[in-house]
Protein backbone atom coordinates (compact mmCIF):
# COMPACT_ATOMS: atom_id res chain seq x y z
CA UNK A 1 0.00 0.00 0.00
CA UNK A 2 2.63 2.10 1.20
CA UNK A 3 4.25 1.81 -2.51
CA UNK A 4 1.04 2.68 -4.37
CA UNK A 5 1.11 6.44 -1.95
CA UNK A 6 4.79 6.54 -3.12
CA UNK A 7 3.67 6.48 -6.76
CA UNK A 8 0.24 8.32 -6.46
CA UNK A 9 2.84 10.85 -4.56
CA UNK A 10 5.21 11.12 -7.33
CA UNK A 11 2.54 11.65 -9.99
CA UNK A 12 0.92 13.94 -7.83
CA UNK A 13 3.82 16.07 -7.94
CA UNK A 14 4.54 15.01 -11.23
CA UNK A 15 1.47 16.49 -12.43
CA UNK A 16 1.72 19.52 -10.74
CA UNK A 17 4.89 20.31 -11.81
CA UNK A 18 3.82 19.52 -15.36
CA UNK A 19 0.54 22.04 -15.04
CA UNK A 20 3.16 25.05 -13.54
CA UNK A 21 5.41 23.90 -16.28
CA UNK A 22 2.58 24.23 -18.77
CA UNK A 23 0.89 27.53 -17.76
CA UNK A 24 4.09 29.39 -17.13
CA UNK A 25 6.03 28.57 -20.84
CA UNK A 26 2.67 29.23 -22.75
CA UNK A 27 2.32 32.57 -20.52
CA UNK A 28 5.21 34.00 -21.87
CA UNK A 29 5.26 35.77 -24.74
CA UNK A 30 7.17 35.72 -27.65
CA UNK A 31 9.31 38.65 -28.35
CA UNK A 32 7.81 41.33 -30.36
CA UNK A 33 7.07 41.10 -34.06
CA UNK A 34 5.17 42.02 -36.97
CA UNK A 35 1.70 40.80 -37.75
CA UNK A 36 1.72 38.19 -40.20
CA UNK A 37 -0.38 36.41 -42.90
CA UNK A 38 -2.11 33.03 -41.59
CA UNK A 39 -0.03 30.01 -42.19
CA UNK A 40 3.15 31.80 -44.17
CA UNK A 41 3.46 34.45 -40.93
CA UNK A 42 6.04 36.86 -42.19
CA UNK A 43 7.33 35.19 -45.06
CA UNK A 44 6.93 37.76 -48.17
CA UNK A 45 7.70 40.50 -45.52
CA UNK A 46 11.19 39.81 -45.19
CA UNK A 47 12.94 41.65 -48.28
CA UNK A 48 15.61 39.32 -50.13
CA UNK A 49 18.39 42.04 -49.67
CA UNK A 50 19.39 43.92 -47.70
CA UNK A 51 17.63 42.17 -44.86
CA UNK A 52 19.65 43.42 -42.00
CA UNK A 53 18.65 47.27 -42.41
CA UNK A 54 14.76 46.07 -42.49
CA UNK A 55 15.50 43.80 -39.56
CA UNK A 56 17.44 47.29 -37.63
CA UNK A 57 14.16 49.28 -38.45
CA UNK A 58 11.76 46.98 -37.67
CA UNK A 59 13.29 46.35 -34.03
CA UNK A 60 14.01 50.05 -33.98
CA UNK A 61 10.06 50.95 -34.66
CA UNK A 62 9.06 48.31 -31.84
CA UNK A 63 11.38 49.95 -29.60
CA UNK A 64 13.04 45.69 -29.18
CA UNK A 65 16.14 44.52 -28.68
CA UNK A 66 15.12 41.08 -29.71
CA UNK A 67 12.60 40.68 -32.62
CA UNK A 68 10.37 37.71 -33.62
CA UNK A 69 9.42 36.95 -37.08
CA UNK A 70 7.64 33.61 -38.21
CA UNK A 71 8.22 31.94 -41.83
CA UNK A 72 6.21 29.55 -42.53
CA UNK A 73 5.86 27.90 -38.88
CA UNK A 74 9.47 28.56 -38.75
CA UNK A 75 10.22 30.79 -35.86
CA UNK A 76 13.33 33.35 -36.39
CA UNK A 77 14.38 35.58 -33.77
CA UNK A 78 16.72 38.75 -34.72
CA UNK A 79 19.21 39.81 -32.02
CA UNK A 80 20.07 43.61 -32.74
CA UNK A 81 22.10 44.71 -30.00
CA UNK A 82 25.87 42.97 -29.20
CA UNK A 83 24.53 42.34 -25.64
CA UNK A 84 21.78 40.34 -26.01
CA UNK A 85 23.88 38.02 -28.52
CA UNK A 86 26.83 38.11 -25.85
CA UNK A 87 24.25 37.06 -23.39
CA UNK A 88 22.57 34.27 -25.42
CA UNK A 89 25.19 33.17 -27.95
CA UNK A 90 28.60 33.20 -25.86
CA UNK A 91 26.89 32.57 -22.37
CA UNK A 92 24.52 29.98 -23.09
CA UNK A 93 26.17 28.72 -25.96
CA UNK A 94 25.67 24.80 -25.42
CA UNK A 95 21.61 25.81 -26.23
CA UNK A 96 22.51 28.05 -29.09
CA UNK A 97 25.42 26.28 -31.26
CA UNK A 98 23.18 24.44 -34.11
CA UNK A 99 22.66 25.49 -37.46
CA UNK A 100 19.43 25.20 -38.82
CA UNK A 101 18.50 21.90 -41.81
CA UNK A 102 20.01 22.76 -45.10
CA UNK A 103 18.21 20.07 -47.47
CA UNK A 104 19.62 21.21 -50.48
CA UNK A 105 23.14 22.07 -49.26
CA UNK A 106 23.85 19.43 -46.90
CA UNK A 107 21.63 16.20 -48.08
CA UNK A 108 21.79 16.63 -52.23
CA UNK A 109 24.83 18.59 -52.65
CA UNK A 110 27.77 16.78 -50.63
CA UNK A 111 28.04 19.79 -48.31
CA UNK A 112 27.45 17.68 -45.10
CA UNK A 113 31.18 17.43 -44.85
CA UNK A 114 31.26 21.10 -44.65
CA UNK A 115 31.62 21.99 -40.44
CA UNK A 116 30.19 25.66 -41.00
CA UNK A 117 26.68 23.89 -42.13
CA UNK A 118 26.92 21.03 -39.30
CA UNK A 119 24.42 20.78 -36.76
CA UNK A 120 26.33 21.42 -33.19
CA UNK A 121 27.11 17.47 -32.25
CA UNK A 122 29.61 14.96 -32.17
CA UNK A 123 30.75 15.17 -35.89
CA UNK A 124 31.01 18.90 -35.54
CA UNK A 125 33.22 18.60 -32.64
CA UNK A 126 35.27 16.62 -33.92
CA UNK A 127 36.29 19.09 -36.84
CA UNK A 128 35.98 21.90 -35.10
CA UNK A 129 38.66 20.26 -32.54
CA UNK A 130 40.74 20.07 -35.77
CA UNK A 131 40.35 23.29 -37.17
CA UNK A 132 40.76 24.88 -34.08
CA UNK A 133 44.00 23.64 -33.53
CA UNK A 134 45.47 24.29 -36.45
CA UNK A 135 43.99 27.92 -36.77
CA UNK A 136 44.70 29.28 -33.15
CA UNK A 137 46.64 32.16 -32.69
CA UNK A 138 49.58 30.68 -31.85
CA UNK A 139 49.74 27.53 -34.27
CA UNK A 140 49.35 30.14 -37.34
CA UNK A 141 52.86 31.96 -36.62
CA UNK A 142 54.54 29.25 -38.52
CA UNK A 143 52.62 29.97 -41.38
CA UNK A 144 53.61 33.87 -41.41
CA UNK A 145 56.33 33.24 -44.09
CA UNK A 146 53.63 31.89 -46.72
CA UNK A 147 51.38 35.37 -45.75
CA UNK A 148 54.80 36.75 -46.51
CA UNK A 149 55.20 35.35 -49.64
CA UNK A 150 51.63 35.99 -50.80
CA UNK A 151 51.94 39.86 -50.00
CA UNK A 152 55.41 40.55 -51.85
CA UNK A 153 53.98 38.18 -54.92
CA UNK A 154 51.11 40.88 -54.64
CA UNK A 155 53.11 43.38 -54.07
CA UNK A 156 55.25 43.52 -57.34
CA UNK A 157 51.70 42.41 -59.99
CA UNK A 158 50.44 45.93 -58.64
CA UNK A 159 53.81 47.75 -59.74
CA UNK A 160 53.77 45.31 -63.03
CA UNK A 161 50.22 46.20 -63.69
CA UNK A 162 49.58 50.42 -62.21
CA UNK A 163 47.18 51.12 -64.59
CA UNK A 164 44.56 48.32 -64.24
CA UNK A 165 43.19 49.89 -61.69
CA UNK A 166 41.14 46.65 -60.73
CA UNK A 167 42.40 45.87 -57.75
CA UNK A 168 39.69 42.28 -56.67
CA UNK A 169 41.66 39.80 -58.74
CA UNK A 170 44.70 40.68 -56.93
CA UNK A 171 43.45 40.34 -53.50
CA UNK A 172 41.36 36.89 -54.85
CA UNK A 173 45.02 35.76 -56.07
CA UNK A 174 46.57 36.71 -52.42
CA UNK A 175 43.70 35.14 -50.69
CA UNK A 176 43.82 32.06 -52.97
CA UNK A 177 47.91 31.36 -52.95
CA UNK A 178 47.81 32.17 -49.08
CA UNK A 179 45.19 29.55 -47.97
CA UNK A 180 45.86 26.76 -50.44
CA UNK A 181 49.66 27.23 -49.39
CA UNK A 182 48.40 27.23 -45.71
CA UNK A 183 45.90 24.20 -46.15
CA UNK A 184 47.75 21.68 -48.20
CA UNK A 185 51.33 23.32 -49.06
CA UNK A 186 50.64 24.19 -52.65
CA UNK A 187 52.04 26.86 -54.49
CA UNK A 188 49.41 28.27 -57.25
CA UNK A 189 49.81 29.12 -61.32
CA UNK A 190 49.63 32.33 -61.98
CA UNK A 191 45.80 32.23 -63.24
CA UNK A 192 43.59 29.46 -63.90
CA UNK A 193 44.73 27.28 -61.87
CA UNK A 194 42.61 24.29 -61.44
CA UNK A 195 42.52 23.90 -57.51
CA UNK A 196 41.17 27.05 -57.64
CA UNK A 197 38.81 26.56 -60.12
CA UNK A 198 37.50 23.29 -58.31
CA UNK A 199 37.17 25.19 -55.44
CA UNK A 200 35.02 28.25 -56.93
CA UNK A 201 32.83 26.14 -59.16
CA UNK A 202 32.23 24.34 -56.13
CA UNK A 203 31.13 27.03 -53.69
CA UNK A 204 29.27 29.08 -56.52
CA UNK A 205 26.71 26.51 -56.38
CA UNK A 206 27.24 26.44 -52.52
CA UNK A 207 26.49 30.13 -52.49
CA UNK A 208 23.16 29.78 -54.61
CA UNK A 209 21.75 27.13 -52.92
CA UNK A 210 22.61 29.19 -49.45
CA UNK A 211 20.23 32.07 -50.28
CA UNK A 212 17.03 31.75 -48.47
CA UNK A 213 13.87 30.33 -50.29
CA UNK A 214 15.80 29.90 -54.00
CA UNK A 215 14.49 26.41 -53.92
CA UNK A 216 11.09 24.77 -52.64
CA UNK A 217 12.84 21.53 -51.25
CA UNK A 218 13.62 24.14 -48.13
CA UNK A 219 10.47 24.00 -47.01
CA UNK A 220 9.05 20.77 -48.21
CA UNK A 221 12.01 18.44 -47.47
CA UNK A 222 9.86 15.22 -48.79
CA UNK A 223 10.78 16.66 -52.02
CA UNK A 224 14.29 15.79 -51.66
CA UNK A 225 12.70 12.26 -52.95
CA UNK A 226 11.44 12.63 -56.01
CA UNK A 227 13.45 11.44 -58.64
CA UNK A 228 15.82 13.78 -61.17
CA UNK A 229 13.68 12.78 -64.27
CA UNK A 230 10.76 14.13 -62.83
CA UNK A 231 9.07 17.01 -64.24
CA UNK A 232 9.74 20.04 -62.12
CA UNK A 233 12.78 18.36 -60.43
CA UNK A 234 15.46 20.65 -62.06
CA UNK A 235 16.88 21.26 -58.48
CA UNK A 236 17.53 17.73 -58.23
CA UNK A 237 19.41 17.84 -61.63
CA UNK A 238 21.59 20.53 -60.29
CA UNK A 239 22.27 19.06 -57.13
CA UNK A 240 23.87 15.98 -58.62
CA UNK A 241 25.67 18.70 -61.12
CA UNK A 242 27.05 20.35 -58.01
CA UNK A 243 27.11 17.49 -55.64
CA UNK A 244 30.14 16.15 -58.52
CA UNK A 245 31.79 19.61 -58.07
CA UNK A 246 31.59 18.85 -54.30
CA UNK A 247 33.14 15.96 -54.17
CA UNK A 248 36.11 16.93 -56.17
CA UNK A 249 36.93 19.98 -54.78
CA UNK A 250 37.01 17.98 -50.76
CA UNK A 251 39.02 14.76 -52.33
CA UNK A 252 41.40 15.98 -55.76
CA UNK A 253 43.15 18.69 -53.83
CA UNK A 254 43.97 16.33 -50.87
CA UNK A 255 44.89 13.54 -53.27
CA UNK A 256 47.50 15.51 -54.96
CA UNK A 257 48.81 17.34 -51.84
CA UNK A 258 49.59 14.25 -50.03
CA UNK A 259 51.16 12.56 -53.19
CA UNK A 260 53.61 15.43 -53.22
CA UNK A 261 54.14 15.49 -49.78
CA UNK A 262 54.93 11.82 -49.94
CA UNK A 263 57.57 12.87 -53.02
CA UNK A 264 59.39 14.88 -50.53
CA UNK A 265 57.63 18.67 -50.72
CA UNK A 266 58.76 20.15 -48.01
CA UNK A 267 56.75 23.11 -47.79
CA UNK A 268 55.08 23.43 -43.65
CA UNK A 269 50.97 23.17 -44.39
CA UNK A 270 48.06 22.43 -42.20
CA UNK A 271 47.53 18.77 -44.28
CA UNK A 272 51.58 18.10 -43.36
CA UNK A 273 51.32 18.73 -39.00
CA UNK A 274 48.25 16.51 -38.88
CA UNK A 275 48.91 13.87 -41.21
CA UNK A 276 51.93 13.77 -38.50
CA UNK A 277 49.78 13.88 -36.01
CA UNK A 278 47.89 11.22 -37.45
CA UNK A 279 50.27 8.83 -38.45
CA UNK A 280 51.86 9.27 -35.10
CA UNK A 281 48.71 7.84 -33.96
CA UNK A 282 46.34 9.04 -30.50
CA UNK A 283 43.46 8.68 -28.72
CA UNK A 284 41.72 11.81 -30.25
CA UNK A 285 39.38 10.80 -32.89
CA UNK A 286 39.51 14.20 -34.20
CA UNK A 287 42.98 13.64 -36.10
CA UNK A 288 41.47 11.28 -38.78
CA UNK A 289 42.37 11.90 -42.32
CA UNK A 290 38.43 12.13 -43.41
CA UNK A 291 37.93 14.98 -40.71
CA UNK A 292 41.28 16.33 -41.78
CA UNK A 293 40.01 15.93 -45.66
CA UNK A 294 37.04 17.70 -45.07
CA UNK A 295 38.02 20.73 -43.01
CA UNK A 296 40.68 21.52 -45.78
CA UNK A 297 38.20 21.71 -48.04
CA UNK A 298 36.21 24.13 -45.97
CA UNK A 299 39.71 26.50 -45.53
CA UNK A 300 39.43 28.15 -49.02
CA UNK A 301 35.89 28.85 -48.83
CA UNK A 302 35.67 30.04 -45.55
CA UNK A 303 38.98 32.11 -46.10
CA UNK A 304 38.42 34.18 -49.80
CA UNK A 305 35.16 35.80 -50.21
CA UNK A 306 35.73 37.39 -46.72
CA UNK A 307 39.20 38.63 -46.88
CA UNK A 308 38.67 40.12 -50.23
CA UNK A 309 35.95 42.18 -49.54
CA UNK A 310 37.44 43.34 -45.94
CA UNK A 311 40.62 44.34 -48.05
CA UNK A 312 38.51 45.86 -50.68
CA UNK A 313 36.75 47.98 -48.27
CA UNK A 314 39.50 49.10 -46.84
CA UNK A 315 41.03 50.66 -49.71
CA UNK A 316 37.74 52.43 -50.45
CA UNK A 317 38.15 53.99 -46.96
CA UNK A 318 41.58 55.02 -47.59
CA UNK A 319 40.96 56.49 -50.77
CA UNK A 320 37.79 58.58 -49.41
CA UNK A 321 40.24 59.92 -46.67
CA UNK A 322 43.83 60.83 -47.41
CA UNK A 323 44.21 61.71 -44.75
CA UNK A 324 43.97 58.45 -42.75
CA UNK A 325 46.16 57.19 -45.41
CA UNK A 326 48.67 59.91 -44.99
CA UNK A 327 48.56 59.46 -41.33
CA UNK A 328 49.64 55.85 -41.63
CA UNK A 329 52.27 56.57 -44.01
CA UNK A 330 54.11 58.92 -41.21
CA UNK A 331 53.38 56.54 -38.28
CA UNK A 332 55.25 53.60 -40.96
CA UNK A 333 57.61 55.92 -41.85
CA UNK A 334 58.41 56.53 -38.16
CA UNK A 335 58.84 52.76 -37.41
CA UNK A 336 59.78 50.88 -40.32
CA UNK A 337 63.28 51.06 -41.65
CA UNK A 338 64.00 52.90 -44.94
CA UNK A 339 63.78 49.52 -48.00
CA UNK A 340 61.74 47.47 -45.53
CA UNK A 341 58.13 46.24 -45.23
CA UNK A 342 56.03 46.18 -42.13
CA UNK A 343 56.31 42.54 -39.96
CA UNK A 344 54.66 41.20 -37.43
CA UNK A 345 57.01 42.40 -34.73
CA UNK A 346 55.97 45.98 -35.54
CA UNK A 347 51.94 45.22 -34.70
CA UNK A 348 52.58 46.82 -31.68
CA UNK A 349 54.30 50.05 -32.78
CA UNK A 350 52.07 50.94 -35.76
CA UNK A 351 48.83 51.58 -33.30
CA UNK A 352 47.49 53.62 -36.18
CA UNK A 353 47.37 50.36 -38.88
CA UNK A 354 45.88 48.12 -36.40
CA UNK A 355 42.97 50.59 -36.10
CA UNK A 356 42.36 51.04 -39.64
CA UNK A 357 42.17 47.08 -40.16
CA UNK A 358 39.62 46.91 -37.32
CA UNK A 359 38.12 50.06 -38.97
CA UNK A 360 37.50 48.31 -42.02
CA UNK A 361 36.16 44.85 -40.44
CA UNK A 362 33.16 47.63 -38.69
CA UNK A 363 32.46 50.47 -41.24
CA UNK A 364 31.58 47.22 -44.32
CA UNK A 365 30.70 44.29 -41.91
CA UNK A 366 30.97 41.33 -44.39
CA UNK A 367 28.88 39.21 -43.11
CA UNK A 368 25.71 41.57 -42.19
CA UNK A 369 23.51 38.38 -40.97
CA UNK A 370 26.50 36.44 -39.59
CA UNK A 371 25.91 32.71 -40.19
CA UNK A 372 22.31 31.59 -38.60
CA UNK A 373 22.78 29.67 -35.50
CA UNK A 374 19.43 27.47 -34.34
CA UNK A 375 18.24 26.72 -30.92
CA UNK A 376 18.56 23.31 -29.47
CA UNK A 377 15.59 23.73 -26.52
CA UNK A 378 13.90 26.53 -25.36
CA UNK A 379 14.44 29.50 -23.62
CA UNK A 380 13.44 32.51 -21.48
CA UNK A 381 15.02 35.96 -22.08
CA UNK A 382 13.68 38.82 -20.57
CA UNK A 383 10.04 37.81 -19.92
CA UNK A 384 10.04 36.51 -23.87
CA UNK A 385 9.65 32.53 -24.63
CA UNK A 386 12.23 31.68 -27.42
CA UNK A 387 11.22 28.35 -28.98
CA UNK A 388 12.96 24.99 -29.33
CA UNK A 389 14.10 25.07 -32.97
CA UNK A 390 14.37 28.94 -33.24
CA UNK A 391 16.72 30.19 -36.10
CA UNK A 392 18.84 32.88 -34.57
CA UNK A 393 20.07 35.21 -36.39
CA UNK A 394 22.85 38.07 -34.81
CA UNK A 395 22.38 41.14 -37.09
CA UNK A 396 25.96 42.16 -36.90
CA UNK A 397 25.06 45.22 -39.17
CA UNK A 398 23.73 47.12 -36.33
CA UNK A 399 25.91 45.90 -33.56
CA UNK A 400 28.69 47.39 -35.57
CA UNK A 401 26.54 50.83 -36.60
CA UNK A 402 25.51 51.49 -33.26
CA UNK A 403 25.42 54.67 -32.44
CA UNK A 404 25.69 54.42 -28.61
CA UNK A 405 29.30 52.97 -29.61
CA UNK A 406 30.44 54.11 -32.84
CA UNK A 407 29.83 58.00 -32.87
CA UNK A 408 28.49 58.43 -36.77
CA UNK A 409 28.93 54.75 -37.26
CA UNK A 410 28.66 54.77 -41.37
CA UNK A 411 32.07 57.38 -41.00
CA UNK A 412 35.38 55.56 -41.90
CA UNK A 413 37.26 56.80 -39.03
CA UNK A 414 40.16 54.87 -37.29
CA UNK A 415 40.76 57.30 -34.91
CA UNK A 416 37.68 55.87 -33.12
CA UNK A 417 39.96 53.19 -31.73
CA UNK A 418 42.61 55.51 -30.59
CA UNK A 419 43.34 57.30 -27.13
CA UNK A 420 44.13 60.67 -28.06
CA UNK A 421 46.48 61.08 -25.06
CA UNK A 422 48.29 57.62 -25.37
CA UNK A 423 47.93 57.28 -29.06
CA UNK A 424 47.58 53.64 -28.30
CA UNK A 425 44.05 51.16 -29.18
CA UNK A 426 41.46 52.04 -26.39
CA UNK A 427 38.64 49.43 -27.16
CA UNK A 428 37.03 51.23 -24.56
CA UNK A 429 36.79 53.92 -26.59
CA UNK A 430 34.64 52.06 -29.02
CA UNK A 431 34.33 47.93 -28.75
CA UNK A 432 36.54 45.67 -30.84
CA UNK A 433 34.50 45.22 -33.81
CA UNK A 434 36.10 41.70 -33.66
CA UNK A 435 33.68 40.66 -30.89
CA UNK A 436 30.97 40.79 -33.47
CA UNK A 437 32.32 40.46 -36.94
CA UNK A 438 33.04 36.98 -36.43
CA UNK A 439 30.15 35.25 -35.00
CA UNK A 440 29.79 34.40 -31.24
CA UNK A 441 29.90 31.49 -28.82
CA UNK A 442 31.21 27.97 -29.86
CA UNK A 443 30.85 28.97 -33.50
CA UNK A 444 32.78 31.93 -33.52
CA UNK A 445 35.06 32.09 -36.88
CA UNK A 446 38.34 29.83 -36.29
CA UNK A 447 40.21 31.56 -38.99
CA UNK A 448 39.41 35.20 -37.44
CA UNK A 449 43.74 35.15 -36.52
CA UNK A 450 44.54 34.42 -39.58
CA UNK A 451 41.92 36.36 -41.36
CA UNK A 452 43.43 39.08 -39.44
CA UNK A 453 47.11 38.79 -39.73
CA UNK A 454 46.76 38.54 -43.58
CA UNK A 455 44.65 41.66 -43.61
CA UNK A 456 47.18 43.20 -41.29
CA UNK A 457 50.34 42.89 -43.05
CA UNK A 458 48.59 43.69 -46.74
CA UNK A 459 47.37 46.54 -45.65
CA UNK A 460 50.54 47.89 -43.71
CA UNK A 461 53.14 46.99 -46.85
CA UNK A 462 50.49 48.65 -49.36
CA UNK A 463 50.22 51.79 -47.46
CA UNK A 464 53.96 51.42 -47.02
CA UNK A 465 54.70 50.89 -50.87
CA UNK A 466 51.75 53.09 -52.44
CA UNK A 467 49.69 55.95 -52.56
CA UNK A 468 46.16 55.16 -52.79
CA UNK A 469 44.08 57.98 -54.75
CA UNK A 470 40.80 58.24 -56.29
CA UNK A 471 40.32 57.53 -60.01
CA UNK A 472 40.46 60.70 -62.58
CA UNK A 473 39.12 61.17 -66.13
CA UNK A 474 39.20 63.23 -68.44
CA UNK A 475 35.98 64.81 -69.56
CA UNK A 476 35.02 67.17 -72.27
CA UNK A 477 33.05 70.08 -70.84
CA UNK A 478 30.54 72.12 -73.53
CA UNK A 479 33.21 74.78 -74.53
CA UNK A 480 34.97 72.18 -76.01
CA UNK A 481 37.45 71.98 -72.96
CA UNK A 482 39.07 69.06 -71.61
CA UNK A 483 39.77 68.67 -67.87
CA UNK A 484 40.39 66.64 -66.13
CA UNK A 485 38.14 65.70 -62.67
CA UNK A 486 38.49 62.60 -59.96
CA UNK A 487 35.92 59.31 -60.81
CA UNK A 488 33.33 59.71 -57.31
CA UNK A 489 33.44 56.18 -55.82
CA UNK A 490 30.25 54.26 -55.98
CA UNK A 491 30.36 51.81 -53.40
CA UNK A 492 28.87 48.65 -55.30
CA UNK A 493 28.49 45.36 -52.71
CA UNK A 494 26.60 41.93 -53.93
CA UNK A 495 24.24 41.28 -51.62
CA UNK A 496 24.13 37.87 -49.58
CA UNK A 497 24.79 36.20 -47.04
CA UNK A 498 29.11 37.55 -47.68
CA UNK A 499 28.70 40.88 -49.00
C1 LIG B 1 37.53 38.97 -42.64
C2 LIG B 1 37.54 37.67 -42.57
C3 LIG B 1 36.46 36.78 -41.97
C4 LIG B 1 35.25 37.09 -41.42
C5 LIG B 1 34.65 38.49 -41.20
C6 LIG B 1 34.63 35.84 -41.02
C7 LIG B 1 33.38 35.74 -40.41
C8 LIG B 1 32.80 34.55 -40.02
C9 LIG B 1 31.51 34.44 -39.37
C10 LIG B 1 30.59 35.61 -39.03
C11 LIG B 1 31.28 33.12 -39.13
C12 LIG B 1 30.04 32.51 -38.47
C13 LIG B 1 30.21 32.53 -36.96
C14 LIG B 1 28.94 32.13 -36.23
O1 LIG B 1 28.29 31.16 -36.63
O2 LIG B 1 28.59 32.80 -35.24
C15 LIG B 1 32.42 32.37 -39.62
C16 LIG B 1 32.55 31.00 -39.56
C17 LIG B 1 33.60 30.30 -40.09
N1 LIG B 1 34.75 30.83 -40.65
FE1 LIG B 1 35.16 32.82 -40.91
N2 LIG B 1 35.46 34.81 -41.35
C18 LIG B 1 36.60 35.34 -41.92
C19 LIG B 1 37.70 34.62 -42.36
C20 LIG B 1 37.86 33.27 -42.28
C21 LIG B 1 39.05 32.54 -42.66
C22 LIG B 1 40.36 33.20 -43.14
C23 LIG B 1 38.79 31.20 -42.47
C24 LIG B 1 39.68 30.00 -42.69
C25 LIG B 1 40.98 30.03 -42.86
C26 LIG B 1 37.44 31.08 -41.96
C27 LIG B 1 36.80 29.89 -41.64
C28 LIG B 1 35.56 29.79 -41.05
C29 LIG B 1 34.91 28.52 -40.72
C30 LIG B 1 35.48 27.11 -40.98
C31 LIG B 1 33.68 28.83 -40.11
C32 LIG B 1 32.63 27.85 -39.58
C33 LIG B 1 32.78 27.65 -38.08
C34 LIG B 1 31.69 26.77 -37.45
O3 LIG B 1 30.57 26.73 -37.95
O4 LIG B 1 32.00 26.13 -36.42
N3 LIG B 1 36.91 32.35 -41.85
N4 LIG B 1 33.34 33.27 -40.15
Amino acid sequence: MGRYIDLLAILATGALLYTIHKRRKPSLPLPPGLKGLPLVGNLFQVPSELQWMKYHEWASELNTDILHLQAAGTHIIILDKYEVAADLLDSRSSLYSGRPRMVMLTELMGQDFNLGLMDYGGAWRKHRRLVHQSLQATAIKRYRPHLVQAMRKLLKRLLDDRDDGNLMPHFRQLTAETILSVAYGMQIQQENDPYVKLSEDANRGAIIAAVPGRFLVEFIPILKYVPAWFPGASFKQKAQEWYKMTRAMVEVPYADAKRRLESGNPAVSILRTNLQKIEAGGKDDAFTEDVLRNTLAVLYAGATDTTVSTMASCVLGLMEHPEVLKKAQVQIDGVVKPGHFPDFDDEPSLPYITAIVKEALRWRDITPTGVPHALSTEDEYKGYRLPAGAIIIANQWAMLHDEDVYADPFEFNPDRFINPETGKIDYSRARDPGRACFGFGRRICPGRFIAYETLWLTIASFIATFDIKKPREKVTLPSGEEVERTVELTHEYEPGLIV
